[in-house]
């Protein structure tokens, strides 16, 4: 809303008395800096004490999410957006640096929200803490990815594996609808883990990419020729980990044939580790 639409928001809010409860406001912001985000709360605090003199309640407010992920360290992120480049890739595709996840940033998670807490919002004057604190104004947050981050992984099963000519091409069971970076043209880095279906271990290293079971060239989960320590083989498992956060199968569909994925829960009880098939009912 622009301030026009809030001025009438909180007009007919007044006039619907008790058969409204407006509780307070909220935002979410792209990307994962923290200033923007402790500038846009200490406004949302000034708009909460403008709803009250209203007679509105505005005790809340909710900076949606946005708190990175620490995949990797600083001086692995630099390499690694220093080097890569279309050798890197199947079919010479080039990314650049923007078009990745910030892998490593230097303050995530939690460590994010206390520097918002800590952050003036307008500069100078009272930390966004304390102006919470001040204007008994509750913070709401919604973590996505952060909040799951180290959860999950997604497995697929090696259907055909071909040489290209000092790399090789894995065909999985599986679409680039799984791994959600992907529809961004965009890749999920963390490197799969190859599970040999016989246990075998050793040999020389292999760099190969990852393409889906569609027809579609551009189906690919990992573009990227990664190395893996022995020849992968049809049968043998890819373990993509950490994916809980995004790279779900919310955009697959049964359009292809293929059925959608299952979802195994894995927890203890007991002492014991345990697995079950999540099963949704059907909408
Ligand atoms: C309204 C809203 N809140 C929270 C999130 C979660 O963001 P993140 O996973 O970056 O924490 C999103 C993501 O798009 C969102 O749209």
């Amino acid at each position: 809303m622009n301030d026009a639409e809030l001025h009438t928001a909180l007009d007919r809010c007044r006039d619907a008395g008790d058969a409204v409860r407006m509780e307070g406001f909220s935002f979410h912001l792209s990307g994962y800096a923290v200033r923007p985000r402790a500038h846009l709360a200490g406004e949302l605090v000034d708009l909460c004490l403008k709803a009250r003199a209203m007679g509105l309640q505005a005790d809340r407010i909710s900076i949606g999410g946005g708190f990175a992920v620490d995949y990797v360290a600083a001086e692995d992120w630099a390499r690694f957006t220093r080097t890569q480049g279309p050798n890197d890739y199947h079919a010479a595709k080039s990314f650049s640096t923007s078009d990745f996840y910030p892998y490593h940033s230097p303050v995530a998670g939690a460590d994010a929200l206390r520097a918002i807490l800590a952050a003036r919002p307008d500069g100078g004057g009272t930390a966004l803490a304390d102006r919470l604190r001040d204007a008994g104004i509750m913070l709401l947050t919604e973590p996505g990815r952060a909040l799951l981050d180290r959860a999950g992984c997604t497995i697929f099963r090696i259907q055909g594996v071909k040489d290209r000519g000092g790399y090789a091409i894995l065909t999985v069971d599986g679409t680039s609808l799984s791994l959600s970076e992907q529809w961004f043209n965009s890749e999920y880095l963390p490197d799969p883990v190859l599970l040999p279906s016989d246990g075998r271990s050793g040999g020389p290293p292999v760099r190969a990419c990852v393409g889906g079971a569609t027809c579609l060239e551009s189906d690919m989960l990992t573009w990227r020729k990664v190395v893996f320590p022995a020849r992968p083989h049809p049968g043998d498992l890819l373990v993509y980990p950490n994916t809980a956060g995004y790279q779900m199968d919310s955009n697959e569909s049964p359009f292809h044939d293929l059925p959608l994925p299952l979802k195994v829960v894995v927890d203890e009880a007991d002492g014991r580790i345990r697995w079950r098939l999540d099963r949704r009912p059907p909408c």
